[in-house]
């Protein structure tokens, strides 16, 4: 007798459950349990299923709310203009389009990649490093190819985080940051975000014994959701800390090249940034690529050794020739470039200067397409975001699902025409 033929639990094949009319479960097998005492056969028709406690701790998701309000907007007809995702509604320049349709074609590509991308990739990431921010980066040991940057940030925890290890994270910030370290069992330590320091983390606010714990700082510049960006000398103060209480810096670059002013800075750029730390980039905001998966981190071998060991064991790295095509989308002139800036420009100057004339307090971005407005007094973050959407079809994302210090603020986001936009301030000027 086979060994899953317990006394008291058989296990038979599928084909006697599906017998008695019960759904298809192919491949799997049912279970009659028979009671020793009362000798009564139970058929057991599910499984009790419980989701690990690092799922259920998730925080309330609150993008999930926003979603509801705007399915339920769409479904009373609501002519709705949506402010609320950092997701280009321009498409992906036709030369990379090109490239992708070419390199599918090649058999080459079909096969697995590799885990840390292909070196002419990695190659393309050293020339634009070069070009763009005048830094060596080693192709061979210094660039690691992401399914899109989320996925390299949400999985560095796992590469150095113990459980109970702590993280310093923004708030508000992206919110794959604490996600991430709280899948791999650490403790986030939220670092404001306050408006009269630039939307800078105060680190010497920090407490000694966090920074003693700390093992990973996650930062972001120029900044989701606030659209700040930072000068030199932050990132050269986030480099001693860093090196005064061994913790890793990763700095999360996805919108470097959304700006309208001066070029934002390369963490990488700061004499030091190599020893302590890695930078993420990502190409779905600057080649409207949000749908391809393509992202890569630079710097410190080691914590790319790190991130590398997870991505070996997870995935398979990225398609081929989508790095095919990002190798085109890196060797882009900054000129091929402008025109997606000039929109986002004519965008933010029209929702910036409608918002500000209607009395509303936001600072002008110099990078991002977001701008982080302050509600009006005596309305919550989600309440004015309901409000906004009831009375004019607008949705834009209350500030708190970035973080509690994002509570009083709410984020608009330059993706729509410069139309919708123009649109969308002319109906807000109707309730404030
Ligand atoms: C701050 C920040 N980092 C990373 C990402 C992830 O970008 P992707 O995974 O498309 O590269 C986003 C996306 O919205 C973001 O806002």
């Amino acid at each position: 007798m086979p060994s899953f033929f317990h006394p008291t639990v058989s296990v038979l094949p599928f084909l006697s459950f599906q017998a008695q009319g019960s759904r298809d479960f192919s491949n799997s097998f049912c279970c009659i349990i028979v009671h020793p005492q009362q000798e009564e056969v139970v058929l057991k028709k599910k499984i009790s299923i419980e989701l690990a406690s690092r799922v259920k701790h998730l925080p309330p998701y609150l993008f999930a709310a926003i979603d509801t309000m705007k399915q339920q907007a769409l479904k009373k007809g609501t002519d709705l203009i949506d402010l609320s995702i950092g997701d280009p509604d321009i498409p992906t320049p036709s030369q990379i389009v090109q490239a992708m349709k070419k390199a599918v074609e090649n058999p080459v590509h079909h096969r697995y990649p590799s885990y840390e991308g292909m070196l002419s990739f990695r190659q393309a990431v050293a020339r634009w490093y070069k070009r763009r921010f005048h830094v060596n980066i080693d192709p061979g040991t210094e660039v690691l190819s992401l399914i899109g940057s989320k996925e390299g940030i949400g999985h560095i925890p796992l590469a150095f985080i113990n459980p109970g290890d702590t993280v310093l994270v923004p708030s508000p910030g992206y919110p794959v940051y604490p996600i991430g370290t709280l899948f791999a069992g650490g403790n986030s330590y939220f670092m404001p975000l306050k408006e009269e320091k630039n939307f800078l983390p105060d680190l010497d606010r920090v407490p000694k014994n966090i920074l003693r714990k700390a093992k990973l700082i996650f930062i972001n510049y120029p900044n989701n959701p606030t659209s700040a960006t930072a000068p030199a000398h932050f990132f050269k103060e986030v480099i001693r800390i860093a090196l005064r209480y061994n913790i890793i810096v990763c700095h999360d670059a996805s919108y470097t090249e959304i700006y309208y002013d001066e070029k934002p800075l390369s963490f990488m750029q700061i004499p030091g940034a190599k020893d302590v730390g890695i930078e993420f980039h990502s190409l779905s905001k600057t080649y409207n690529m949000t749908g391809w998966r393509i992202g890569f981190a630079v710097g410190n071998r080691e914590v790319l050794g790190g991130l590398g060991k997870i991505k070996t064991n997870l995935d398979s790295g990225v398609f081929q020739a989508v790095q095919d095509a990002a190798i085109t989308a890196l060797s882009l002139s900054q000129e091929a470039l402008a025109p997606i800036r000039k929109t986002y420009q004519e965008r933010r100057n029209i929702l910036y200067n409608g918002l500000t004339g209607l009395g509303m307090n936001l600072m002008k971005p110099k990078a991002t397409f977001y701008l982080w407005a302050k509600v009006p007094p005596h309305f919550t973050s989600m309440g004015f975001a309901a409000h906004l959407l009831d009375k004019t079809g607008v949705l834009a994302t209350p500030g708190n699902g970035f973080g509690d210090a994002g509570e009083g603020y709410i984020r608009f986001a330059l993706t729509a025409s410069a139309g919708r936009i123009q649109e969308a301030v002319e109906r807000i000027s109707k309730i404030l």
